[in-house]
């Protein structure tokens, strides 16, 4: 039994010595594992350190600023921010197949991950530096797991750099490679990163173009975004955000539903409120939310999101349904 103090003083001076003068490299993705990883990697070199995240405006509302906040603020580590939403917008136009999409979302990730890799190299080759070291959030479950198609070896399916080209290949610092996501929690808490960070819940690496059933557009992704955000804000309210792993919020944007709202007859969406409860996202049950609080959020959402006129809930279990829709 280790305590998380000890971890970080190990693997700080790991760091220290696989790294010595090269600078590194790091994929924020927003979620928990690569946010500790980097305020390690930051604890250990500073700013040899150069983190990058791709906005690949699939994020919900808020969220990358939100990330981009709460990390340089705890960990006074450099973050580059790529906006990049123009350009998965254009390459996911017509997409509406689940594995196209993330694919497409995969490739784009890795080219946009490229530039800024050849900028971060090219400003630290003119100061005389280099780069060589690609920093990775793998924890003990991706590594036993490697290979298996669900779950935890899924989820990095977007966010694992090896497609880059032979120009930019780099050694991989990967110092939570013996943790589970618990102990993960602890030590990125040690390193003085917030709660909200620590505690995040899943969010998938293609974000929110899972959660549009149908083609992905702006206005789609801005009806999905709004009613997500009154979602998580009741969760937040009613002291749920714990007890339930994570609460999908899908819009069946190809389904229309016949509403009256306000003056009249609408013609709108139905959206799916999908919150379950896990204890590794490879098996699910729906969680039994308390009825005032579900009363409240299709309110707030019928009333709120224009484009909304019918709130459903989905009550099934993994398996045979996954958690996201797509
Ligand atoms: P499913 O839908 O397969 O999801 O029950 C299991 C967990 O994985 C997340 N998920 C993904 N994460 N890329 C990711 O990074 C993906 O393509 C992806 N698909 C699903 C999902 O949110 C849940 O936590």
């Amino acid at each position: 039994d280790w305590t998380m103090d000890a971890v970080v003083d190990t693997q700080v001076a790991a760091i220290k010595a696989q790294v010595g003068g090269s600078h590194v490299i790091c994929a924020l993705s927003g979620g928990v594992d690569s946010a500790v990883a980097a305020a390690l990697v930051q604890r250990a070199i500073g700013d040899q350190l150069h983190c990058v995240l791709v906005d690949h405006g699939l994020m919900r509302r808020g969220e990358v600023a939100q990330v981009t906040r709460d990390f340089e603020s705890s960990t006074g580590a450099s973050l580059r921010v790529i906006d990049a939403s123009a350009r998965f917008l254009d390459a996911l136009a017509g997409v509406t197949d689940p594995e196209l999409k993330r694919k497409i979302i995969g490739r784009e990730f890795i080219r946009v991950f490229e530039g800024a890799a050849r900028d971060v190299l090219d400003e630290a080759t003119d100061a005389g530096r280099e780069v060589d070291f690609l920093v990775q959030g793998t924890l003990y479950p991706d590594v036993v797991e490697s290979g298996g198609g669900e779950g935890a070896a899924n989820i990095k399916s977007h966010h694992n750099v090896g497609g880059l080209p032979d120009d930019l290949q780099f050694g991989l610092i990967e110092p939570l490679r013996a943790l589970f996501k618990d102990e993960v929690r602890r030590v990125g808490i040690e390193l003085g990163l917030p709660e909200q960070l620590v505690w995040r819940q899943p969010f998938p690496g293609p974000g929110l173009a899972l959660r549009i059933i149908g083609e992905i557009t702006h206005e789609r992704l801005e009806i999905v975004r709004a009613a997500d955000q009154i979602v998580r804000d009741e969760l937040t309210a009613a002291g749920l955000d714990r007890e339930i792993w994570q609460c999908p919020v899908v819009l069946l944007a190809d389904v229309r539903s016949v509403g009256v709202q306000g003056d009249g007859r609408t013609y709108g969406h139905p959206i799916v409120l999908r919150p379950v409860s896990s204890e590794d996202a490879m098996t699910a049950d729906w969680s039994r939310l308390p009825y005032d609080v579900l009363a409240r959020v299709s309110n707030r959402i019928t009333n709120e999101v224009r484009e909304v006129n019918r709130v459903t809930l989905d009550i099934t279990s993994k398996p045979p349904g996954t958690i996201e829709w797509e």
